[in-house]
Protein backbone atom coordinates (compact mmCIF):
# COMPACT_ATOMS: atom_id res chain seq x y z
CA UNK A 1 0.00 0.00 0.00
CA UNK A 2 1.44 3.16 -0.93
CA UNK A 3 1.12 6.52 0.73
CA UNK A 4 -2.01 7.88 -1.03
CA UNK A 5 -3.61 4.79 -0.52
CA UNK A 6 -3.10 4.66 3.42
CA UNK A 7 -4.69 8.23 3.79
CA UNK A 8 -8.28 8.24 5.09
CA UNK A 9 -10.71 10.72 2.95
CA UNK A 10 -10.47 13.26 5.76
CA UNK A 11 -7.09 13.45 5.46
CA UNK A 12 -6.89 13.52 1.52
CA UNK A 13 -5.62 16.81 0.26
CA UNK A 14 -8.84 18.97 -0.89
CA UNK A 15 -7.99 20.56 -4.15
CA UNK A 16 -10.34 23.56 -5.32
CA UNK A 17 -11.81 20.88 -8.03
CA UNK A 18 -13.69 18.88 -4.91
CA UNK A 19 -15.21 22.62 -3.81
CA UNK A 20 -16.79 22.88 -7.41
CA UNK A 21 -17.55 19.44 -8.10
CA UNK A 22 -21.08 19.66 -6.31
CA UNK A 23 -22.17 22.81 -8.64
CA UNK A 24 -20.65 20.67 -11.74
CA UNK A 25 -22.84 18.06 -10.73
CA UNK A 26 -25.86 20.08 -9.88
CA UNK A 27 -25.66 21.51 -13.21
CA UNK A 28 -24.92 18.18 -15.60
CA UNK A 29 -21.46 19.37 -16.57
CA UNK A 30 -17.84 20.51 -16.73
CA UNK A 31 -17.00 24.45 -15.21
CA UNK A 32 -15.20 24.56 -18.57
CA UNK A 33 -18.75 24.73 -20.59
CA UNK A 34 -20.05 27.58 -18.11
CA UNK A 35 -20.24 30.41 -20.12
CA UNK A 36 -18.66 33.13 -18.11
CA UNK A 37 -15.96 32.83 -14.61
CA UNK A 38 -12.95 31.23 -14.02
CA UNK A 39 -9.93 31.12 -12.47
CA UNK A 40 -7.31 33.75 -12.31
CA UNK A 41 -3.96 32.45 -10.88
CA UNK A 42 -3.87 28.63 -9.93
CA UNK A 43 -6.52 26.05 -11.22
CA UNK A 44 -8.65 23.37 -10.31
CA UNK A 45 -5.44 21.05 -8.63
CA UNK A 46 -4.45 23.90 -6.53
CA UNK A 47 -4.07 22.21 -2.86
CA UNK A 48 -6.66 24.16 -0.43
CA UNK A 49 -5.64 25.46 2.77
CA UNK A 50 -8.18 27.38 3.69
CA UNK A 51 -10.81 29.28 0.92
CA UNK A 52 -12.61 32.47 1.18
CA UNK A 53 -16.33 32.92 0.13
CA UNK A 54 -17.42 36.22 -1.15
CA UNK A 55 -19.60 37.84 -3.57
CA UNK A 56 -16.93 39.83 -5.30
CA UNK A 57 -13.15 39.76 -4.38
CA UNK A 58 -12.14 43.42 -3.70
CA UNK A 59 -9.03 44.60 -1.96
CA UNK A 60 -10.40 44.24 1.62
CA UNK A 61 -11.60 40.75 1.15
CA UNK A 62 -8.36 39.51 -0.40
CA UNK A 63 -6.55 41.03 2.70
CA UNK A 64 -8.95 39.22 4.57
CA UNK A 65 -8.47 35.92 2.63
CA UNK A 66 -4.48 36.51 3.77
CA UNK A 67 -5.00 37.23 7.45
CA UNK A 68 -7.66 34.16 7.68
CA UNK A 69 -4.78 31.66 6.38
CA UNK A 70 -6.84 31.07 3.13
CA UNK A 71 -4.78 30.64 0.09
CA UNK A 72 -7.90 30.03 -2.62
CA UNK A 73 -10.92 32.47 -2.71
CA UNK A 74 -14.28 31.59 -4.54
CA UNK A 75 -16.26 35.15 -6.08
CA UNK A 76 -19.34 35.03 -7.74
CA UNK A 77 -18.49 38.84 -9.67
CA UNK A 78 -15.76 39.28 -11.92
CA UNK A 79 -12.67 40.23 -10.08
CA UNK A 80 -11.47 43.10 -12.40
CA UNK A 81 -13.11 45.99 -14.00
CA UNK A 82 -13.38 46.46 -17.81
CA UNK A 83 -14.04 49.75 -19.83
CA UNK A 84 -16.16 49.72 -22.99
CA UNK A 85 -14.10 50.12 -25.90
CA UNK A 86 -16.51 53.07 -27.65
CA UNK A 87 -16.21 55.58 -30.59
CA UNK A 88 -15.35 59.49 -30.47
CA UNK A 89 -17.36 61.28 -29.52
CA UNK A 90 -17.77 58.86 -26.56
CA UNK A 91 -14.12 59.26 -25.79
CA UNK A 92 -12.60 62.63 -24.90
CA UNK A 93 -9.42 61.38 -26.28
CA UNK A 94 -8.92 59.72 -29.75
CA UNK A 95 -7.17 57.44 -29.68
CA UNK A 96 -8.27 56.52 -25.94
CA UNK A 97 -5.43 56.16 -23.33
CA UNK A 98 -5.60 52.70 -23.51
CA UNK A 99 -7.12 52.16 -19.55
CA UNK A 100 -3.60 53.06 -17.95
CA UNK A 101 -3.85 50.70 -14.77
CA UNK A 102 -1.82 53.13 -12.38
CA UNK A 103 -1.37 51.62 -8.27
CA UNK A 104 -4.48 53.36 -7.18
CA UNK A 105 -6.38 51.56 -9.68
CA UNK A 106 -8.41 48.72 -7.94
CA UNK A 107 -7.45 46.18 -11.02
CA UNK A 108 -4.01 47.07 -9.89
CA UNK A 109 -4.30 46.58 -5.89
CA UNK A 110 -5.98 43.25 -6.45
CA UNK A 111 -3.91 41.53 -9.07
CA UNK A 112 -0.77 42.75 -6.51
CA UNK A 113 -2.31 41.40 -3.54
CA UNK A 114 -3.27 38.08 -5.40
CA UNK A 115 0.07 37.73 -7.27
CA UNK A 116 2.43 38.67 -4.01
CA UNK A 117 0.42 36.49 -1.69
CA UNK A 118 0.14 33.28 -3.93
CA UNK A 119 -3.82 33.25 -4.14
CA UNK A 120 -5.75 31.13 -6.17
CA UNK A 121 -9.19 32.85 -7.33
CA UNK A 122 -12.08 31.26 -8.85
CA UNK A 123 -14.72 33.18 -9.97
CA UNK A 124 -18.04 31.17 -10.10
CA UNK A 125 -20.58 33.08 -11.77
CA UNK A 126 -23.23 30.89 -13.45
CA UNK A 127 -22.17 28.22 -11.73
CA UNK A 128 -23.74 29.82 -8.22
CA UNK A 129 -26.19 31.14 -10.09
CA UNK A 130 -27.64 28.02 -11.26
CA UNK A 131 -26.51 26.02 -7.63
CA UNK A 132 -27.35 28.19 -5.07
CA UNK A 133 -28.32 32.32 -5.73
CA UNK A 134 -32.34 31.96 -6.60
CA UNK A 135 -33.11 29.53 -4.17
CA UNK A 136 -31.38 31.14 -1.26
CA UNK A 137 -32.08 34.45 -1.71
CA UNK A 138 -35.94 33.58 -2.38
CA UNK A 139 -35.93 31.58 1.21
CA UNK A 140 -34.62 34.74 2.83
CA UNK A 141 -37.56 36.37 1.59
CA UNK A 142 -40.03 33.77 3.23
CA UNK A 143 -40.74 32.68 -0.67
CA UNK A 144 -41.19 28.81 -0.11
CA UNK A 145 -43.89 27.53 -2.47
CA UNK A 146 -44.09 28.43 -5.61
CA UNK A 147 -47.53 28.75 -7.24
CA UNK A 148 -46.19 28.91 -10.60
CA UNK A 149 -43.55 26.57 -10.12
CA UNK A 150 -40.86 27.41 -13.64
CA UNK A 151 -37.42 27.63 -12.50
CA UNK A 152 -36.24 31.65 -12.15
CA UNK A 153 -39.43 32.62 -13.77
CA UNK A 154 -41.36 31.11 -10.69
CA UNK A 155 -44.17 33.42 -8.73
CA UNK A 156 -44.54 32.46 -5.39
CA UNK A 157 -47.54 33.87 -2.93
CA UNK A 158 -47.06 35.68 0.44
CA UNK A 159 -49.05 34.31 3.95
CA UNK A 160 -51.81 37.04 2.59
CA UNK A 161 -52.51 40.18 0.41
CA UNK A 162 -50.75 43.06 1.83
CA UNK A 163 -50.21 46.77 0.61
CA UNK A 164 -46.65 47.31 -1.44
CA UNK A 165 -45.63 49.50 2.09
CA UNK A 166 -46.16 46.74 4.17
CA UNK A 167 -44.43 44.36 1.99
CA UNK A 168 -41.42 46.83 2.05
CA UNK A 169 -41.44 46.71 5.69
CA UNK A 170 -41.27 42.66 6.03
CA UNK A 171 -38.51 42.49 3.58
CA UNK A 172 -36.60 45.25 5.47
CA UNK A 173 -37.25 43.43 8.65
CA UNK A 174 -36.67 39.98 7.16
CA UNK A 175 -33.20 41.22 5.26
CA UNK A 176 -31.81 43.34 8.41
CA UNK A 177 -31.79 46.49 6.09
CA UNK A 178 -31.25 49.78 7.85
CA UNK A 179 -31.78 53.31 6.09
CA UNK A 180 -34.33 53.40 2.71
CA UNK A 181 -35.15 51.11 -0.06
CA UNK A 182 -35.87 52.12 -3.82
CA UNK A 183 -39.50 51.52 -4.82
CA UNK A 184 -41.17 52.09 -8.03
CA UNK A 185 -45.25 51.86 -7.50
CA UNK A 186 -48.19 52.82 -5.65
CA UNK A 187 -46.83 52.07 -1.94
CA UNK A 188 -51.15 51.31 -1.08
CA UNK A 189 -51.35 48.68 -3.81
CA UNK A 190 -52.51 45.69 -2.38
CA UNK A 191 -50.08 42.60 -3.74
CA UNK A 192 -50.23 38.97 -3.00
CA UNK A 193 -48.16 36.86 -5.88
CA UNK A 194 -44.36 37.79 -6.00
CA UNK A 195 -41.69 37.67 -8.76
CA UNK A 196 -37.92 36.99 -6.94
CA UNK A 197 -35.25 39.00 -9.20
CA UNK A 198 -32.25 38.85 -7.48
CA UNK A 199 -28.94 40.01 -8.34
CA UNK A 200 -28.53 41.89 -11.34
CA UNK A 201 -31.97 40.98 -12.89
CA UNK A 202 -33.45 44.23 -11.76
CA UNK A 203 -30.74 46.18 -14.33
CA UNK A 204 -32.35 47.14 -17.90
CA UNK A 205 -29.88 44.56 -19.45
CA UNK A 206 -32.05 41.69 -18.26
CA UNK A 207 -35.66 43.61 -18.69
CA UNK A 208 -36.83 39.75 -19.69
CA UNK A 209 -37.39 38.86 -15.89
CA UNK A 210 -39.42 41.98 -15.40
CA UNK A 211 -41.65 40.88 -18.40
CA UNK A 212 -41.97 37.43 -17.75
CA UNK A 213 -42.74 38.13 -14.39
CA UNK A 214 -45.99 40.36 -15.08
CA UNK A 215 -46.97 37.66 -17.97
CA UNK A 216 -46.92 35.44 -15.00
CA UNK A 217 -49.22 37.63 -13.40
CA UNK A 218 -47.08 38.29 -10.31
CA UNK A 219 -48.37 41.56 -8.69
CA UNK A 220 -44.72 42.58 -7.57
CA UNK A 221 -41.20 41.89 -8.27
CA UNK A 222 -38.28 41.91 -5.28
CA UNK A 223 -35.68 42.74 -7.17
CA UNK A 224 -31.42 42.86 -6.01
CA UNK A 225 -29.85 45.75 -7.74
CA UNK A 226 -32.21 47.98 -9.73
CA UNK A 227 -31.85 50.71 -12.59
CA UNK A 228 -33.61 53.76 -13.81
CA UNK A 229 -34.10 52.47 -17.06
CA UNK A 230 -35.84 49.56 -15.35
CA UNK A 231 -37.99 51.25 -12.94
CA UNK A 232 -39.46 53.18 -15.98
CA UNK A 233 -40.54 49.73 -17.64
CA UNK A 234 -42.15 49.16 -14.69
CA UNK A 235 -43.61 52.89 -14.09
CA UNK A 236 -45.14 52.48 -17.90
CA UNK A 237 -46.26 48.83 -17.21
CA UNK A 238 -48.04 49.69 -13.86
CA UNK A 239 -46.15 46.95 -11.77
CA UNK A 240 -44.31 47.89 -8.20
CA UNK A 241 -40.77 46.90 -7.81
CA UNK A 242 -39.07 47.09 -4.51
CA UNK A 243 -35.07 46.72 -4.50
CA UNK A 244 -33.23 45.11 -2.49
CA UNK A 245 -29.69 45.38 -3.31
CA UNK A 246 -27.17 43.19 -5.81
CA UNK A 247 -25.10 42.21 -2.95
CA UNK A 248 -26.89 41.87 -0.27
CA UNK A 249 -29.32 39.65 -2.64
CA UNK A 250 -26.81 37.14 -3.88
CA UNK A 251 -24.37 36.96 -0.37
CA UNK A 252 -27.39 34.16 0.93
CA UNK A 253 -26.54 32.41 -1.54
CA UNK A 254 -22.97 32.99 -0.82
CA UNK A 255 -23.81 31.69 3.03
CA UNK A 256 -25.60 28.20 1.74
CA UNK A 257 -22.64 27.33 -0.54
CA UNK A 258 -20.45 27.85 2.30
CA UNK A 259 -22.81 25.74 4.63
CA UNK A 260 -22.76 23.18 2.56
CA UNK A 261 -18.97 22.59 1.59
CA UNK A 262 -18.62 22.93 5.43
CA UNK A 263 -20.87 19.97 5.72
CA UNK A 264 -19.30 17.94 3.13
CA UNK A 265 -15.69 18.62 4.61
CA UNK A 266 -15.83 19.54 7.94
CA UNK A 267 -12.00 19.90 8.69
CA UNK A 268 -11.17 22.64 6.34
CA UNK A 269 -10.90 26.55 6.72
CA UNK A 270 -13.82 28.32 5.43
CA UNK A 271 -14.39 31.72 5.41
CA UNK A 272 -16.99 33.96 3.96
CA UNK A 273 -17.09 37.54 3.47
CA UNK A 274 -20.83 38.42 4.11
CA UNK A 275 -21.27 42.30 4.78
CA UNK A 276 -24.83 43.66 3.23
CA UNK A 277 -25.18 46.29 1.01
CA UNK A 278 -21.95 47.88 -0.47
CA UNK A 279 -23.21 51.44 0.36
CA UNK A 280 -25.47 53.91 2.97
CA UNK A 281 -28.97 55.55 2.76
CA UNK A 282 -29.80 58.11 5.27
FE1 LIG B 1 -25.62 36.23 -9.86
FE1 LIG C 1 -24.76 39.35 -9.73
Amino acid sequence: MNNTQSLSESEKAITVADLIQPIEEHIGCNYMHWPDGGFFNGGTNTEVKGVLLTWMAGASTIKQAIKDRCNVIICHEPLFFHEKDELPPYRWLTPNDGCKEPEWHPNSIRRKLILDNSITIFQCHYGLDRYCMYAAFSKALGLDEPILDHGWESIFTLKKTMTVKELIANIKERLQISGTVRVVGDPDQEVLKVASLWGGMGLSDNIYWLRRAILNKADVAICGEMNEFFMQFAEDAGFPVIETSHKLSEEYGIASYAASLQEKFPQLNIRTKIEGRPYYTF
